[in-house]
């Protein structure tokens, strides 16, 4: 899941990572050549259609990025195996266009293209397209139905026969081969036929990412994939089953419905390396502590003070806590006192930075109002921790894959390539091959809405 500004707010910060979109092509290019090498199933790239100074803090990836699908169009040319999965908008998009992109970039990638169709949730991508205001769940989910089989349909506007090219008599194409869509819905209509040829997988896996009842009934009936959001592999588990159910009961196998969880490994050589990197991560966090001038800035978020996080833990300020600075040791006698939130938050900043209260390496305030202020639901460890999360999620039933995300670019993206990867092979976790993401991601043979024609006599 690649985010070339890193995919923890404050990882950008880090010596040495990419911080420059301007020069997102070098680094979408080595991202690229790791996946590759490393044999990943796909890279995948999210979208977001809108943009504001409030991101800086939240979300600095969506700040400003390079176009999904021209990122895949550009890494088609210089990869060979991996899959290629660019996410579009169903609410915005023209499916014609869309048809036309993704069959384009099947066709320039020889059968390596998937699309993650979303509904999308930033208000701000009406005003960015015409509209008076974002559609709601249920209008949008509409649409995106409309959406999807517009696209299949366009898909399939070219028998795969149709292209004849017989130099000897002069036929190009056999028309009877070529088909309109002739597709109106209540919001999607469309005529076809498709101006690109057949794309090589005829249908390109579709992906879909959401998370309320109409987006796991589209993801049951039309995904290949479901991109789902899960912290805790219980509740992945039972989303999961969930979605298999829905499949089956829309007549589908259920095994042809992937699911997929994003995680956000944090991998160094050994366990203790990878606590460093989190610690420092935390400390990276920009933070209200009085002295630092961002939090004078427009947008800056308002929970990320000493005030704030001692509101979360109930404690009263002044009340005991005589901090001086948020660099400041959390004592083991105010940390008793914490309410379950701030308990919850001082128990995974333990975990995951190896500190403690006290000693020689405390736990500071800032580490906790980082860690409140901008949650992740890290795996932090050598490539065995990392392996055996993977393995635990896969045994829970809980998830069919993962779409890894880097903190940041490139550092942890190589050291999971490089020491996770090989430890997730040696354990059967990772190494399909396949010519297409289809046969790659073990995938049936799509369903085609337009039976083929039976073959006619004399040809
Ligand atoms: C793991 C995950 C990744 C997503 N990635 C994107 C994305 O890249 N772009 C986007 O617009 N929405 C993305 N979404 C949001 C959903 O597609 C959807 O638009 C949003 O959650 C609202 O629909 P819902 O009410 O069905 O959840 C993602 C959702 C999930 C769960």
């Amino acid at each position: 899941m690649v985010r070339t500004l890193g995919a923890y707010p404050s990882g950008w910060r880090h010596p040495g990572a990419h911080k420059d979109p301007q020069t997102d092509a070098a680094i979408l290019r080595e991202v690229a050549r790791l996946a590759e090498d490393a044999e990943l199933d796909y890279l995948f790239f999210g979208d977001w259609l809108a943009t504001g100074p409030d991101l800086e803090f939240r979300d600095p990836y969506l700040l400003a990025r390079i176009d999904p699908v021209s990122a895949v169009l550009s890494l088609a040319a210089v990869t060979e195996r991996i899959g290629l999965i660019a996410t579009v908008n169903s609410t915005y998009a023209d499916p014609y266009a869309t048809a036309r992109a993704t069959a384009s970039l099947d066709l320039l990638s020889g059968g390596r293209a998937g699309v993650n169709l979303v509904t999308g949730a930033e208000p701000r991508a009406a005003a960015n397209h015409g509209r008076d205001a974002h559609a709601d769940n249920e209008t949008r989910y509409d649409r995106a139905e409309e959406f999807v089989r517009a696209l299949r349909l366009l898909w399939e506007s070219w028998d795969a026969d149709a292209w004849v090219a017989d130099s000897a008599s002069g036929e190009l194409i056999d028309a009877r081969g070529l088909h309109p869509a002739s597709f109106a819905g209540t919001q999607v209509r469309v005529e076809g036929p498709l101006n690109v040829a057949r794309p090589p997988q005829s249908h390109p896996p579709i992906v879909h990412a959401g998370t309320s009842p109409r987006s796991r009934a589209l993801a049951a009936t039309e995904a290949d994939l479901a991109l789902i959001a899960a912290g805790d592999p219980a509740v992945a588990a039972a989303t999961r089953a969930e979605l298999r159910a829905l499949a089956a009961a829309a007549g589908r196998d259920p095994d042809d419905l992937k699911v997929i969880v994003p995680v956000l490994p944090v991998v160094a050589e050994t366990d203790a390396a990878a606590r460093a990197i989190v610690d420092r991560l935390l400390l990276l966090v920009p933070i209200d502590d009085g002295v630092s001038s961002h939090a004078r800035r427009a947008g800056f978020p308002a929970n990320r003070s000493l005030a704030s996080f001692l509101d979360v833990a109930g404690i009263e300020p002044g009340d005991g806590v005589r901090a001086a600075s948020v660099d400041d040791a959390v004592s083991p006698s105010t940390a008793a006192r914490f309410a379950e939130p701030a308990a919850r938050t001082l128990e995974t900043v333990r975990a995951r930075t190896g500190r403690d209260l006290g000693g020689a390496h405390p736990v500071t305030w800032r580490h906790l109002i980082a860690a409140h202020a901008v949650p992740a639901n890290f795996v932090v460890g050598g490539p065995a921790t990392v392996a055996d999360h993977f393995e635990l999620w896969r045994d829970a039933g809980a998830a069919d894959g993962f779409n890894v995300l880097s903190a940041f670019q490139p550092a942890q993206f190589e050291a999971f390539t490089g020491l996770a990867v090989p430890e997730l092979r040696r354990r059967g976790l990772i190494g399909r091959t396949g010519a297409t993401l289809r046969e790659r991601l073990g995938l049936a043979a799509p369903r085609l809405l337009r039976a083929p024609e039976p073959v006619a006599s004399g040809r």
